[in-house]
């Protein structure tokens, strides 16, 4: 991919000129000037209806804004990908997350490689197993059936499976439970295994490379656990399976490659949930759920690959990230999911939208951060979010009176998964209260006519022109879950275009691994150590050993 400078192009400097347009007016009057507006400003993708009049724009800024999107070629780009080009260059892989929801009779050939029949036979293993864990017919060492499963895995290869998991909690077989183990801080192992039932349970080691350190020393110190409890080695073969790309380190660990479930080195960690990383997914909601997610996740990338730009849901969030981000700083975005059970939403968005886009440099190596018309080019957001209701006591305030403007989503479902009398029209009142408040305010003369002392007055004006965006589907279902996925994915991979960035590596994260492993001698070892860090960190060590008695 050659590199490019978003903000070399016309349509960058059209975009200067159009913010002073969009300033000109606030959303009371946007919306006052257009009957139309929300209409105009709808897009639907699958199952998902996207609102997205409450924003700080004109039609001109949409088309504009596609303007710059045709200017760096994200047509062509997105056919890349979806046709397995090696886009991640820092990796030389292709980047084909998008293969692993093609329908089984697709064909796509890969580097010679026929890769729609490698994903089914993996999906059809998955699946056999899922059945027999789920149907009573896999028997523990003591033959016992399983009822808990536990996930050892870290980024990728957990935020995945623990959003997912509960997302589809009203979709689960409620006998068998999952757990997710993923920090090395030895609580985290300690406390979801300290009840467990070990002739009940299977352990899925999920990793791709199957060499991160946390994953690998949780699931050694819960094999020993297992062989303690158990009584013998050969428990292990019963109790243990993993996901991985790498058969040889899985054999080394000394798990049984028959009960290896693999995918491939184009799939990255953090939009590998869809993959085998699924598992524990899978045997929660057996395998038609799994599937049905699958095919969700494929109706959106259908429609971001063949969807005009102005009408595609992915595209024009993407646009209105870079919008928000290069031309208003914001810096941040908000993701409000108003249902209890996309709790882990925002967490899992938080791997696939930063670690993918936050990078300094273009794919040539050339500074992102370009100044041009008085904008800088600044790449990912700092996602974050909560549900709804529960955020609105707690951080909104900052969303609405705050001197900070912070874009939003919220989502919401018309139909609760457990319909109790009206609880859910008021939990969705506030969904709609909420955007409306943050885009149209209230100004000092409605304050002042409610009766309120002038002293205050002040104090409860709300500013409105708050931007959000509105994501309305039917239910929350295996298939909506997997469109939502998807969306945000395509999001992601729209905005990187845009700025000229690879979203598919993550070299930043690699430097404070390696520094852990130098410095672990220092914090272990029973003699006063030579000290090799900087002095800061020699200080906080001395102190550390200190106070660990050392
Ligand atoms: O944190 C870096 C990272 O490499 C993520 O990209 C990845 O999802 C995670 O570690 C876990 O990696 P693995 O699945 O190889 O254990």
């Amino acid at each position: 991919m050659s590199s490019y400078d978003v903000t070399a192009t016309p349509a960058w400097s059209a975009l200067v000129a159009e913010k002073a347009v969009v300033d000109a007016t606030n959303l009371r009057e946007k919306f006052d000037a257009d009957a139309q507006r929300a209409e105009r400003f709808t897009a639907v993708a699958g199952d998902l209806h996207l609102d997205y009049s409450k924003n700080l724009i004109t039609s001109d800024t949409v088309a504009k804004l596609v303007d710059l999107a045709n200017a760096a070629d994200l047509r062509g780009k997105i056919d890349a990908m979806f046709a397995g080009e090696h886009i991640n260059i820092t990796e030389d892989r292709a980047v084909l997350h998008t293969a692993l929801r093609l329908p089984r009779d697709a064909q796509l050939v890969v580097d010679g490689q026929d890769i729609v029949k490698d994903v089914h036979e993996v999906l059809d293993r998955m699946e056999e197993f899922s059945n027999k864990v789920r149907g009573g017919e896999w028997l523990g060492y003591t033959g016992k059936t399983i009822n808990t499963i536990v996930n050892i895995g870290i980024g990728g290869s957990d935020l995945g499976p623990v959003m997912a998991y509960e997302a589809l909690r009203d979709y689960a077989d409620r006998s068998i439970e999952c757990r997710f183990v993923s920090n090395i801080d030895p609580t985290d192992v300690y406390e979801k295994c300290r009840d467990l039932d070990y002739e009940r349970t299977l352990f899925i080691v999920a990793s791709k490379t199957f060499g991160t350190a946390e994953t690998l020393t949780n699931a050694r110190q819960a094999r020993s656990w297992l062989i303690e409890a158990l009584g013998s080695d050969e428990a292990v073969a019963k109790h243990f399976v993993a996901v991985s790309t790498n058969a040889q380190r899985v054999a080394d660990f000394g798990i049984d490659t028959a009960n290896m479930f693999g995918f491939w080195d184009w799939v990255g960690g953090r939009y590998s949930y869809d993959s085998a990383v699924g598992l524990a997914l899978m045997l929660s909601v057996g395998a038609d759920n799994f599937r049905a997610m699958l095919d969700g996740f494929h109706t959106m990338d259908e429609h971001f690959r063949t969807a005009d730009f102005a009408q595609n849901v992915p595209v024009i969030m993407g646009l209105l990230n870079v919008w928000y981000n290069n031309f208003y700083g914001t810096g941040s975005h908000a993701v409000l999911p108003y249902s209890q059970y996309l709790l882990r939403f925002p967490a899992y968005l938080q791997q696939l939208t930063m670690e993918s886009n936050g990078k300094s440099v273009r794919v040539d190596g050339s500074p992102v951060s370009q100044s041009a018309g008085g904008f800088e080019v600044q790449t990912g957001e700092i996602f974050w979010g909560e549900p709804g209701t529960n955020g609105q006591h707690a951080f909104y305030q900052l969303l609405h009176q705050g001197t900070k403007m912070t874009p939003a989503d919220f989502i919401a479902f018309a139909q609760p998964n457990h319909d109790l009398g009206t609880m859910h029209d008021l939990f969705m009142s506030n969904f709609f209260a909420q955007t409306a408040a943050l885009a149209f305010g209230k100004t000092a003369d409605e304050v002042r006519a409610e009766g309120t002392a002038e002293a205050i007055v002040a104090h409860r004006v709300m500013p409105g022109n708050r931007p959000t965006n509105s994501i309305l589907a039917e239910r929350l279902t295996p298939s909506v879950l997997g469109q939502l996925v998807a969306l945000y994915e395509h999001i992601t991979f729209t905005q990187s275009i845009l700025w000229g960035i690879n979203a598919f590596d993550q070299w930043g994260v690699e430097l404070g691994k390696q520094m852990a492993l130098q410095f672990e001698g220092m914090l272990t070892s029973q003699e006063t150590p030579d000290y090799t860090a900087d002095g800061s960190t020699n200080a906080l060590i001395a102190k550390y050993r200190e106070l660990r008695g050392r």
